[in-house]
């Protein structure tokens, strides 16, 4: 039987916060539905050893399903726990804003470099030069929930967020930044009291409840390498479904080098020639032999993995030679997509994988394909 759908549009807490978080390379949300719902059973377990903004366990817990979750990034790991675990009571986090704000002094107001002159005004600068001192964001859930709210706002299209005129999901370089508003027309941020605008923000988002977990235990996401940081589970996951890092793209500290220093973890100016991707082919086969070990051990044998995948050969190669060597009995298919130009149809219509991604399906030995799983190829791997 299918599943009753969950109503996620905006007249529902799940519909607010499933989309909580902009995140580079992010899941769409109907597409973890389609798979979740398909390839695991209510109380069953689902993992996502890189989790990015959450998406795969927030859709899990929804649904029913147990759910456990990692990420190395800090913002990923800020947004995926808050859009699972909101602190409860929208008065507290705006009374905490309230009291940030007050603690800010004048030189926290002051900009340190170009960048900041032009991207905050000086209340908003104060506010998050204050944020950076004041939130305890990796203990506190109502800290956690303040920074998770600050980075969701941070940079947006002007008007949309605190800063000028910025991309939503990922922070450019600061000079390319930085020539595009002169350029514009926009060398002064917009003035905006981020009292006032993050407390309607923080409204908005909680005006119909928090997130309800359709399950015992509401799951916890760890921050940290997937290899070490994995918790210890009495009931191992079913599905596992994931999409690793891609090899020679980002290492996604970059995208977010401006959230990262808003949480006080990055430097004020990004460092360009600090590792920035993952380049070194045998580094980056060894973090994911490593990880998807590890995510084995919390897994049952015969588990369901899907794995959305860079479709290059630096990352593709590598996926399915490490998945052949560490889950030999599992059969191997795939979903892949066309290069092509991406039309509205499949942007906002389908959940296919996109231009540039292939999807990688391991069915255990004793499991038949459901009718979901069709439409993937047999692939084979050479180890
Ligand atoms: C393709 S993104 C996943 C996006 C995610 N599916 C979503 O919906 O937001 C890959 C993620 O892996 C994380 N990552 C990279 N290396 C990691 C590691 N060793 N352990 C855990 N996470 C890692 C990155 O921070 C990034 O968030």
């Amino acid at each position: 039987m299918r599943p009753k759908r969950v109503d996620l549009t905006f007249n529902t807490a799940e519909g607010r916060w499933a989309r909580f978080g902009p995140y580079y390379a992010m899941f769409p949300v109907p597409f973890a539905e389609q798979v979740i719902t398909n390839l695991s059973r209510g109380g069953e377990t689902v993992i996502d050893p890189f989790c990015g903004r959450g998406t795969a366990p927030f859709i899990a817990m929804i649904y029913g399903r147990n759910a456990i979750g990692c990420d190395i990034n800090p913002v990923a790991w800020i947004y995926s726990q808050t859009k699972i675990s909101p602190h409860p009571c929208a008065t507290e986090v705006i009374e905490r804003i309230r009291e940030i704000k007050e603690t800010v002094s004048a030189p926290e107001t002051e900009p340190k470099n170009e960048f900041q002159q032009l991207a905050f005004c000086q209340q908003v600068l104060g506010f998050i030069n204050a944020s950076r001192r004041e939130l305890d964001w990796r203990t506190s859930e109502l800290d956690r929930t303040v920074a998770a709210f600050l980075l969701q706002y941070l940079h947006d299209k002007r008007g949309a967020g605190l800063s000028n005129q910025l991309r939503h999901s990922r922070a450019l370089a600061p000079k390319y930044s930085i020539r595009w508003w002169r350029n514009n027309g926009h060398d002064i941020p917009p003035e905006i009291e981020p009292l006032s605008f993050l407390s309607s923000r923080v409204a908005w988002r909680y005006a119909k409840g928090v997130p309800k977990p359709r399950v015992p235990k509401t799951p916890t996401i760890a921050l940290g390498k997937a290899a070490e940081s994995l918790p210890r589970t009495d009931k191992p996951a079913n599905l596992v479904f994931t999409s690793p890092p891609y090899s020679n793209v980002t290492n996604y500290r970059s995208d977010n080098w401006l959230r990262l220093w808003a949480l006080g973890v990055g430097p004020d100016l990004p460092d360009w020639e600090s590792e920035q991707k993952f380049t070194n082919a045998d580094e980056y086969r060894r973090m994911l032999h490593e990880s998807i070990a590890a995510t084995k051990k919390c897994a049952v044998d015969n588990a369901i993995w899907y794995i959305r995948s860079d479709v290059r050969p630096r990352t593709k190669d590598t996926v399915t030679s490490v998945m052949a060597q560490l889950l030999p009995q599992h059969r191997a298919y795939e979903l892949s997509a066309p290069y092509r130009r991406q039309t509205q149809t499949a942007l906002y219509g389908d959940h296919e994988p996109k231009p540039g991604e292939v999807d990688l399906l391991y069915m255990p030995p004793n499991r038949r394909r459901r009718e979901f799983a069709k439409r993937f190829s047999r692939l084979t791997v050479s180890v």
